[in-house]
């Protein structure tokens, strides 16, 4: 049955185009004149565009790696962003690499491989205060973690390498870690015929400092640990942490502690002072030259005490904490972050919500099968 409401007009006319009789004795040659006149300009553009145009598709941005799926195009407007879900990379290199990053033969005396400070499965770090090296010396810093590193802003706690392949050099020669010089380990490797093999099926001119240095990092660009739950949640799934982990979230959104503690890495894109609000070096006393930070790179009084703001990514599996492994817990670490960066207390509740939102940040490392 029709109902009045549904009746539609049928022969209505919505205004009308041809103005009144008067109007057009007295406008009728203008309004040609105007017409033609707009003809000529629409003529005028068209010729333009098609003689001068960029008549080619626009071309998506290409991202510096590439990544699977339609990934790519996600955007999310959050201070932090999920990390890509694969990188393409040469399998040949990165399994080379690998091999590298675990062999003691790299240091001087057959003692130390890179994964005796960096654990693999435990964060990519080593869970002491201050790295050990040969015979149990003690480093001058706690170790950072090699996951996530290729997207940092510059290397080590004060940014002192500017690439991830310059970063190299650092354990190469320090005497704590290889302890050797290029020319020797060139020498070393180039007498071990599996080496010979695997670096001669990847680079034309063997086994040489620039090669060793461009496996290794082609490994390290291999350590991502996407997918964790928090990822999870920015690619929208809404139901991947829960609501007290949202609320941790959001507390680490209000207290401010994501005006340093942002993008994909959650850190690492900048350099702040430890102990903005307060002088955390003054209250712990034995000042080392570690703890200058940024100003052994740069000499600058005001880059004294800065450093880069580390990645909190698995920050629930790279215990103890800051630069001086002084801290066994992220509650602990959480209440200094509190007093010396922001100036304030923040209640033991606050503190729980944000470590469980922390605890979200734990990834998967997609490539463990690489031989
Ligand atoms: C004796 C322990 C030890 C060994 C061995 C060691 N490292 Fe490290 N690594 C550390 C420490 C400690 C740091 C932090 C040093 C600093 O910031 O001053 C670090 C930092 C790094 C970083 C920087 C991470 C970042 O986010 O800036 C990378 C990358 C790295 N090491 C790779 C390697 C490689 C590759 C090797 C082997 C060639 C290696 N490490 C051997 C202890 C070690
Ligand atoms: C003004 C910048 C700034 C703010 C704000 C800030 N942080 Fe930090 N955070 C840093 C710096 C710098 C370090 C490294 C300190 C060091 O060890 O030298 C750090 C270290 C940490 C660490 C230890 C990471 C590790 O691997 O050792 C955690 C955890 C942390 N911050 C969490 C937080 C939380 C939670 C908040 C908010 C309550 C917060 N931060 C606010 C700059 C900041």
């Amino acid at each position: 049955m029709p109902d009045a409401n549904n009746r539609r007009p049928t022969n209505k006319t919505y205004g009308n185009p041809t103005p009144p009789p008067s109007l057009v004795d007295e406008h009728s040659e203008r309004w040609a004149f105007f017409l033609f006149l707009s003809f000529l300009l629409v003529l005028f553009g068209t010729a333009i565009w098609l003689v001068f145009g960029d008549h080619t598709a626009p071309e998506p941005p290409q991202p510096e790696i590439s990544l699977s799926g339609t990934e790519q195009f996600i955007t999310i407007h959050e201070p932090i962003q999920p990390l890509p879900l694969t990188v393409k990379l040469n399998p040949d290199k990165v399994a080379l690499g690998k091999m590298l990053f675990s062999d003691t033969r790299l240091s001087q005396d057959n003692t130390m491989a890179c994964i005796s400070c960096h654990n693999l499965s435990s964060g990519g770090a080593d869970g002491k205060q201050v790295s050990t090296g040969a015979g149990g010396a003690r480093g001058q810093v706690n170790t950072l973690s090699v996951f996530n590193s290729a997207y940092q802003i510059a290397w080590f706690w004060d940014g002192r390498a500017a690439t991830l392949n310059e970063q190299i050099d650092g354990p190469i020669h320090n005497p704590l870690e290889m302890g050797i010089t290029w020319d020797r380990l060139e020498k070393k490797l180039q007498q071990i015929t599996e080496y010979e093999t695997l670096f001669g099926k990847v680079y034309a001119d063997g086994i040489n400092e620039e090669n060793i240095k461009d496996a290794i990092v082609a490994f390290e660009q291999s350590l991502i640990t996407p997918n964790s739950r928090f990822d999870r949640y920015l690619r929208g799934e809404t139901d991947a942490i829960s609501e007290n982990e949202k609320t941790g979230y959001q507390l680490f959104k209000d207290y401010g502690c994501v005006a340093c503690h942002q993008g994909m890495n959650i850190g690492g894109n900048m350099f702040q002072i430890f102990g903005v609000a307060k002088n955390y070096f003054e209250n712990r006393g034995n000042i080392t030259r570690a703890d200058l930070g940024r100003f052994n790179v740069t000499g600058r009084k005001e880059d004294k005490y800065r450093f880069r703001v580390p990645s909190l990514r698995n920050v629930a599996l790279t215990a103890p904490y800051f630069h001086d492994g002084s801290r066994d817990t992220l509650e602990q670490a959480v209440h200094i972050m509190a007093e010396y960066q922001l100036g304030r207390t923040i209640p033991d509740t606050d503190v729980a919500l944000i470590v469980s939102f922390l605890n979200t940040l734990t990834g998967e490392y997609p490539y463990e099968g690489i031989k």
